[in-house]
């Protein structure tokens, strides 16, 4: 079979004015005229920046990736596209993660690029790089920037999820405010992104199961030498996907689909990896809808015992064979035959894998926890459905009534949640409104609300909380998150008031307010909408256009592709 012609070609491959105009301005950089002769051109698509810390380490990375293109014959050129901070953006980075997707989309296929190595770390990054790539569906390879080393503090191993409880102890006068500086530098003492089985680390899990990255991506912590190893074998492989023209589409079937959900459910994968999974089948055109996270998640066991659900750190999950030790584990749940960036089956590069601590991946018949990762709930409380990790959450809340206390948006939550006129005990149900994609606007990581002061000085650590927002991956308890429609969209959720019943029951997937029909019908035509919905620029398109939370909050008029064909010139 003839060869492809290489995409680039269109451009540097051209004679006259567009040929001349398309290479001389690259040869400013010092490019000789033998890079320019049908060599597979490599983008690098960077999200280094420091404002992004989890990512701060990658133009050494990219360095070790432009090693591994070099070796391999390609001509690789590194470019910049917006990089999205967990921590310092607000009032949340999953307000521009599609803006993010519209900045790679357009910036992979305006150039003349044959293949991408795309470089994610902190949360976002991954799903805005991977649904902007999927819209173009050129040859890509994912380099994961592999998370920080576990956290000591006098002595204490400590990752992100101790934030939530360090905070209750500051409360509640555990600790002392002065403490706290000394932990900040104590848990975020190397390069990478959080260290537990957060959004980050389940986004890396996600592309290794998806196969859009070599094997073991995902656990290789960020400062260890392993790491630049790997970017730069990904660097090698990817010019030979070229070769073989091995897309985005050849690997990201339904079957592929299948297998990151099952693996997410089987790690204690973050809650954000359904809404971000949803958005990346949406631009990849493989349908998947939210009921098919309960469906493939129900019997899988928890067997990677890592924080946020269970006790280790993901640099234990590396020492201890890491991802590819738990895809092994799950062998005979997973598809065997999807083909991953390796050019092998999913099962073909398990096979290999060796466990050295049947601790942290423990065995599916013998799981260190039964409970689900996901469960997707439905009901008069969430039409389009909702979200709980109950492998996070506490047992005795998993069937629970109590009165609801409302909170109508943040401010209101925060201005009322420790004062001693709040009426609320332990049985009652903190709801929060108001924080979905329209309503904040973005969706932030705020559905784990603390808990009143006054019950945490009883002892009492859970109770049941609901909101249309998100919680960070690292974040656990009873938690109902990515209610659907959001109150926001004026849906029973937002006509929900303090003392109103709520049931809730995992076994059941069903959470229900008891609210009458006529009731309800009557609170529909009173309701005034909390949040005006104003803005320009950005974030009037991003309302006009975001989807709801259970299609992946995705703008509409982003769902699907484009392809990699530009037909005209610039000059
Ligand atoms: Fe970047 Fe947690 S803040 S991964
Ligand atoms: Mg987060």
């Amino acid at each position: 079979m003839a060869e492809k012609e290489l995409r680039s070609r269109a451009w540097f491959g051209r004679k006259g004015k567009d040929g001349f105009i398309y290479r001389a301005w690259m040869k400013n950089q010092g490019i000789p005229d033998y890079e320019f002769e049908n060599k597979p051109v490599i983008g690098i698509c960077n999200t280094w920046s420091e404002l992004t810390p989890c990512n701060a380490h990658f133009r050494e990375l990219s360095e070790s990736v432009k090693r591994g293109i070099l070796e391999a014959g390609g001509f690789p050129v590194e470019f910049p596209v917006m990089s999205l901070g967990e921590t310092l953006m607000k009032p949340t980075a999953m307000l521009y993660r599609n803006l993010a997707s519209m900045d790679v989309e357009e910036s992979i296929r305006a150039n003349p690029l044959d293949g991408v190595v795309l470089l994610c770390g902190c949360d976002k990054t991954t799903p805005s790089l991977v649904m902007g790539a999927c819209s173009v569906d050129i040859p890509t390879i994912v380099v994961s920037g592999g998370p920080m080393l576990t956290g000591n503090h006098r002595g204490q191993q400590l990752g992100t999820s101790d934030i939530w409880r360090y905070h209750d102890d500051v409360r509640t006068g555990k600790i002392l405010e002065e403490e706290l500086l000394t932990i900040e530098a104590a848990m975020c003492r190397s390069h990478g992104h959080c260290a537990v089985m957060g959004t980050a680390s389940s986004m890396a899990c996600m592309v290794e199961s998806l196969g859009l990255s070599l094997p073991g991506n995902a656990a290789i912590p960020a400062a260890d030498s392993r790491r630049k190893v790997l970017a730069q074998l990904s660097g090698l492989r990817i010019v030979q996907m070229v070769k073989e023209d091995l897309k985005l589409s050849d690997i990201l079937t339904r079957k592929a689909f299948e297998n990151a959900i099952k693996v997410n459910a089987a790690i204690g994968g973050s809650t954000n990896f359904v809404i971000h999974l949803l958005a990346i089948a949406g631009r990849i055109g493989v349908q998947l809808e939210l009921k098919d996270f309960d469906a493939l998640s129900k019997n899988i066991p928890l067997i990677a015992n890592l924080q946020p659900s269970g006790k280790y750190f993901m640099e234990d999950l590396f020492y201890a064979g890491g991802l590819p030790v738990v895809l092994k584990a799950l062998d005979g749940i997973l598809h065997r035959d999807c083909i991953t960036a390796n050019g092998q089956t999913i099962a073909a590069n398990y096979s290999k894998a060796i466990g050295y601590n049947s601790e942290v991946i423990t065995t599916v018949d013998a799981p260190f926890n039964t409970a689900t990762g996901l469960a997707i709930l439905t009901g008069n409380l969430c039409e389009n459905g909702a979200v709980i990790k109950p492998s996070a959450a506490s047992p005795h809340l998993m069937q629970h009534i109590g009165k609801a206390v409302v909170f109508e948006n943040i401010e209101d939550f925060k201005a009322r949640i420790d004062t001693d006129d709040l009426e609320v005990d332990e049985t009652s149900v903190l709801v929060l409104k108001n924080v979905g994609p329209r309503g904040y606007p973005g969706m932030p990581e705020v559905g784990n609300m603390g808990l009143p002061k006054k019950i945490l000085e009883k002892g009492v650590q859970d109770m049941v909380r609901i909101s249309d927002g998100r919680m960070s991956g690292t974040g656990f308890g009873t938690v109902i998150l990515h209610v659907s429609p959001e109150a926001a969209m004026g849906g029973n959720f937002a006509m929900i008031r303090t003392g109103d019943v709520i049931t809730l029951d995992v076994a059941g997937r069903s959470l229900n307010v008891a609210i009458t029909p006529e009731e309800l019908a009557e609170r529909k035509k009173q309701y005034i909408p909390q949040n005006e919905i104003t803005g320009r620029g950005y974030v009037k398109l991003y309302t006009d256009h975001v989807q709801q939370a259970h299609l992946g909050a995705d703008m509409d008029f982003l769902v699907g592709g484009s392809g990699s064909k530009v037909l005209r010139d610039s000059h």
